[in-house]
């Protein structure tokens, strides 16, 4: 483990401090929630236009403060990972996040013998893995895309899930309690009956006694026309009272709509809506904004459809040329060739 990572160990070992849900998080709610003091190195960085949904961030925080399990589900590009990571920011709680895409092993998240050099001689150690390093720490653990975790790794996952759960590591004979302010947190995709819509590769069927675990599930969607307008607005400075938003936030619900009805196999998620935004002001071109964050990506056979919702928000034809506003300058001389190629 690194040594920026054992910073932790010297740090406050329980919440030290409190903070407003009205004030931190814009929440009608008078209640206050236990805290970190310190920002400390694995606390997220923070994202200070962040637009937390209500009905996700009290569940989160639930997680947090009453140490109940949680797992976010919903679409792609919801802001499920980020609503985790940003209520941690605001508590200073530190956080670490696993990845459980089918590369993620057993021995990865719970460690194993490795040979190292001591005083000179070769001798086998033991290295802790993730999950047995966060269990013993004050930190909020966070597997992302849970659904695509292999079955061996989801059985580990299994035995912390119980707030009361102890991890036994049986190749050192161990066992462990958890930390006083290690927490769980986990987002999907599915709700872990399987991908019924194709948009999913690699998601599993999960366990339901393991889903059974799961003390709060809370189901994140796409944010509705106002408050997604909002949100971009607020991570895309730029774009602020451009009327063009307005309808870049109505063409991503016509996909979203669109999906449901079966029409199209591609969604435009939050975060296609701010890449379309980012590389609008990159390219200077709305259009080419516009294609390079999603057009491009989408199966040939229903780009046509996605240039007809384009046409219906914009009240105009996307601009036919797909190379943008750009042409290249006839009048420069060829490039002389390199001679060392
Ligand atoms: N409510 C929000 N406020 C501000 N930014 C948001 C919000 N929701 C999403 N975003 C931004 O959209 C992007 C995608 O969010 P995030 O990665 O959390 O989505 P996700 O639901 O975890 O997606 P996936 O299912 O693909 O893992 C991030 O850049 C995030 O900052
Ligand atoms: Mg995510």
């Amino acid at each position: 483990m690194g040594d920026d990572l054992t910073q932790t160990d010297v740090l406050p070992q329980v919440p030290d401090s409190s903070v407003s849900i009205r004030e931190t998080f814009d929440i009608e709610s008078d209640a206050t929630v236990a805290a970190f003091a310190v920002r400390t190195e694995l606390v997220p960085a923070l994202d200070p236009g962040y637009f937390f949904d209500p009905a996700t961030t009290m569940a989160i925080l639930s997680g947090f403060s009453a140490n109940l399990r949680v797992l976010v589900q919903g679409p792609h590009g919801t802001g499920k990972t980020s609503h985790i990571e940003q209520v941690a920011a605001r508590l200073n709680w530190p956080c670490v996040r696993i990845n459980l895409d089918s590369h993620i092993s057993r021995i990865d998240l719970i460690g194993k013998d490795a040979i190292v050099l001591r005083d000179g001689l070769q001798v086998t150690e033991y290295r802790e893995g993730l999950l047995p390093w966060s269990y013993q720490r004050p930190v909020a653990l966070v597997f992302d895309e849970y659904d695509a975790g292999r079955p061996d790794v989801m059985f580990v996952i299994q035995r912390v899930l119980e707030a009361e759960g102890r991890l036994t590591i049986l190749d050192q004979n161990r066992v462990m309690r958890p930390h006083p302010s290690f927490r769980l947190f986990a987002t999907a995709n599915t709700i872990g009956l399987g991908d019924m819509t194709g948009l999913y590769h690699g998601t599993q069927q999960l366990n339901q006694a393991q889903l059974d675990r799961w003390n709060v599930t809370v189901r994140l969607d796409y944010l509705n026309e106002e408050d997604e307008v909002a949100m971009v607005s607020a991570k895309a400075p730029w774009m602020k009272g451009d009327d063009r938003l307005r309808n870049m936030v109505r063409m991503a619900g016509m996909t979203r709509t669109g999906f449901r009805a079966g029409d199209v196999s591609t969604v435009m998620s939050s975060r296609t809506v701010l890449s379309w935004a980012e590389n609008t002001r990159q390219f200077g071109d709305l259009d080419f904004g516009f294609r390079t964050a999603f057009l491009n990506r989408c199966d040939e056979g229903e780009r046509e459809i996605f240039i007809e919702y384009y046409q219906r928000c914009f009240g105009r034809e996307l601009s036919s040329s797909p190379d943008g506003a750009w042409s290249k300058r006839r009048s420069a001389a060829p490039r002389s060739q390199s001679t060392t190629e």
